[in-house]
């Protein structure tokens, strides 16, 4: 891989010689504006971007957060440990964790680009390709895209990552692109470049406690190969397929950086419900992952199960996390798979998601 393309006015009604000049600036006429196009390349990231990349992700935070109970809540860069830095916004926040991620990124068969402008990094996006069952299908999901701040729709840096990740995407085989949440201010951006919200999904977070079930959860020191008939139902947040490798990811990710992952690495089960005495057989077996969050005492789930009844599966997931001593529990839901067992809970918060998709 490693497109190189010049970046055209996107309004201009056709490609237009102004727009196609080799050297790096160009300008293009539109409703009497003038504005200034600038050539951009869009390749695969190398280690040797790492600090480049991490510059673009810092330039985007102003007030670096230490999520200290006690004591000063915000402290300068230099100041934050490995495990700070990665909380004010994930791995690309820190050389270290940044370059353990493209790693993974790549070794997994996905995609970590970077927009070049005048030889420097000017933005990053990850590209995650999953094979799953309808609706999902075959669809690749945007990891992030970020753009320095000071290049921010200044050289279009941005849709030409979107623009290589479609033509990526569409090789592939892929479906449908996208993108789990939509940053506050990113809106315009993402409808320019085409997407829009297909369906609601919602967060719930859940009192960890007992329920009266049968069921039994079999550990598993390494999940199976991944089962691509299996829906992801409960934590939908990535694509599927990367989700599930996610306990290897993190073993490789807690002996290379201890201080930033070890606290994270999930506990997987099998589950299978036991149907009460007089019911047919359950078809409720599910590949559960309950992931310890940063906050002591909190989890959040992932659960993959071809079975239509949500019910007895988040209730076991609830009662395995109350025995494994977590106080809370995050799912995150299909708003209409959450409306059919809503009314068994009593949910401490439930917050909306809409996730931006666009069709390949
Ligand atoms: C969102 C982001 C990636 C866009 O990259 P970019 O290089 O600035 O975008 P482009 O220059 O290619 O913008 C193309 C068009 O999208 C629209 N757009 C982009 N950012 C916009 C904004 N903040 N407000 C309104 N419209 C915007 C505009 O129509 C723009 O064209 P114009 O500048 O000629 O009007 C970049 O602003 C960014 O990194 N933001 C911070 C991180 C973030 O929120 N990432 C998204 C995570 S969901």
């Amino acid at each position: 891989m490693g497109v190189a393309f010049h970046i055209w006015n996107p309004y201009c009604p056709a490609v237009c010689s102004c727009c196609l000049v080799a050297a790096g600036v160009s300008q293009c006429q539109l409703s009497g504006a003038w504005r200034i196009l600038m050539s951009v390349e869009v390749r695969s990231a190398t280690l040797g971007d790492v600090p480049e990349i991490v510059a673009v992700f810092r330039s985007n935070v102003r007030k670096w957060r230490t999520f200290a109970v006690l004591g000063r809540r915000y402290l300068p860069y230099e100041r934050l440990t490995l495990l700070q830095r990665y909380r004010n916004g994930g791995p690309w926040m820190a050389p270290e964790t940044c370059a353990l991620h493209i790693q993974q990124v790549q070794a997994s068969g996905n995609l970590a680009l970077v927009a070049v402008h005048g030889g420097r990094v000017a933005g990053y996006s990850g590209l995650l390709f999953s094979h799953e069952p309808a609706p999902w299908g075959h669809n690749a999901k945007l990891d992030t895209i970020y753009v320095h701040k000071d290049l921010q729709r200044k050289i279009g840096a941005g849709t030409a990552l979107i623009q290589t990740i479609e033509r990526e995407a569409r090789a592939a085989g892929c479906n449908i692109l996208w993108a789990y949440k939509i940053a506050r201010g990113a809106g315009p951006f993402y409808a320019r470049c085409g997407f829009v919200p297909l369906l609601n999904q919602v967060r719930v977070t859940l009192r960890a406690r007992q329920f009266p079930l049968s069921f039994d959860a079999e550990p598993l020191a390494h999940p199976p190969g991944y089962a691509s008939d299996l829906p992801l139902v409960i934590g939908h947040y990535a694509s599927s397929q990367w989700l599930w490798a996610s306990p290897e990811r993190w073993r490789v990710e807690a002996r290379a950086l201890p201080d930033v992952f070890q606290r994270t690495e999930p506990i997987c089960f099998r589950l299978r419900i036991t149907p009460a005495s007089g019911d047919p057989p359950s078809d409720s077996s599910a590949y559960v992952y309950l992931i310890p969050e940063f906050r002591r005492g909190h989890a959040s789930a992932l659960a993959w199960t071809g079975s239509r009844d949500l019910l007895p599966t988040v209730q076991a997931i609830v009662t395995v996390a109350r025995r494994m001593k977590f106080r809370k529990v995050h799912l995150l839901f299909q708003e209409a798979d959450w409306l059919t067992i809503h009314e068994a809970f009593t949910p401490l918060k439930t917050r909306p998601n809409v996730p931006h998709f666009k069709q390949l």
